[in-house]
């Protein structure tokens, strides 16, 4: 069955997988290979993101982003800690609780309530010294951060290394949730090190998916000392896969050729476009600070919110505030797609 035109700005999910990463997934089809990450290309995966981060690291291959957010947090707090993290965090609101199934019953604890769901080093002092020995309290054990984060805002390096050395002082490791690292990453313009263990991350959620990739992605240890645990943790949460050269051959044809950063940026050029063009728009309100990665939200007089559905235009709309609408772009994001959206948002508003 053919697949529907995109016309899609609900998620970064909507989008196919790029065709140079289905072709990898061909041409690892030839032929047999060892299993379980025994193969060749799962064997060069680890030396390939050490190149791009610039460290000594081990990986985890993972399908799914709530895997590897789960899996990283069980690696950072005992069933008694807490996970200090800001309300809107995905863990907090999308993951059906498997931050808690996975770290056997931690808890997640909320911090600060501002708009651009970013956290701070101030939120994290002041929470890490809450009921510290106290038997009848989670101890806090760990910080998660979200980059680029659920409303699209980013934590530069300087606000990551803050946050970093505010953890370093209360004891407490770092997790970084990169859903869309690439798409905060090439609005920084740094490099992947700068804004992640050079700043005190200790874990990183490596987001292919959305950005390109079908199911390639990964937890990124900067401590090395945690890979024995996370191997059979993996196991044990049923995220071994056993056929994974195919999961290794997406993530080496993603960086390949840093296809991941322009990907990332077309996704970042097409959010751009799209607010430029609705500005220009009556009846269109942008909310929030001007869009820095893929993400953006507008508030859209209610007819050309309905005429814009009933045009066959996806987007999630009324769950942040009536009116409020969220436009999500992906490197498959036409411009042609980003064009009409803006004609017809025009049109609507006479
Ligand atoms: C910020 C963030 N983290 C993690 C995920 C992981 O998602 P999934 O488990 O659906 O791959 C998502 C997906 O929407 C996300 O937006």
């Amino acid at each position: 069955m053919p697949s529907q035109p995109l016309r899609s700005f609900a998620s970064d999910n909507y989008a196919g997988t790029a065709p140079e990463i289905l072709e990898a997934l061909a041409t690892c089809n030839g032929g047999g290979a060892k299993p379980y990450g025994n193969d060749d290309l799962s064997l060069t995966v680890t030396a390939r993101l050490a190149e791009v981060f610039e460290c000594d690291l081990e990986v985890l291959l993972v399908p799914t982003g709530t895997a590897a957010n789960a899996l990283a947090l069980s690696l950072l707090t005992p069933p008694w800690g807490a996970v200090l993290c800001h309300p809107s965090s995905h863990i907090n609101t999308d993951e059906c609780g498997a931050p808690e199934f996975f770290t056997n019953g931690a808890k997640l604890l909320t911090l600060g309530d501002g708009a651009d769901a970013k956290l701070d080093a101030a939120l994290v002092q002041g929470a890490a010294q809450c009921k510290i020995g106290d038997v009848h309290a989670v101890q806090p054990s760990c910080v998660s951060i979200t980059q680029a984060t659920e409303v699209g805002s980013i934590y530069t390096p300087s606000e990551v290394a803050e946050i970093g050395a505010a953890c370093r002082a209360a004891g407490l490791k770092l997790h970084m949730d990169g859903a869309r690292f690439a798409n905060a990453l090439v609005s920084l313009g740094c490099a992947p090190a700068e804004v992640t263990w050079k700043a005190g991350v200790d874990v990183l959620s490596f987001g292919t998916v959305k950005n390109g990739t079908l199911n390639a992605d990964a937890v990124v240890l900067f401590d090395k000392s945690l890979a024995a645990e996370a191997g059979f943790r993996r196991k044990r949460a049923g995220h071994l896969t056993s056929k994974m050269r195919f999961v290794s051959a997406q993530m080496l044809a993603y960086l390949e050729n840093d296809r991941w950063l322009a990907h990332a940026r077309h996704a970042n050029a097409m959010a751009k476009r799209l607010e430029d063009g609705l500005k220009t728009v009556a009846g269109v309100e942008m909310t929030g600070a001007p869009t820095r990665s893929n993400i953006l939200f507008v508030k859209l007089a209610p007819h050309i919110c309905a005429g814009l559905l009933a045009e066959g235009f996806a987007f999630y709309h009324d769950r942040w505030a009536p009116g409020v609408v969220r436009l999500v772009t992906s490197f498959a994001t036409p411009e042609a797609d980003v064009d009409a959206f803006v004609a017809a948002a025009k049109r609507l508003a006479g």
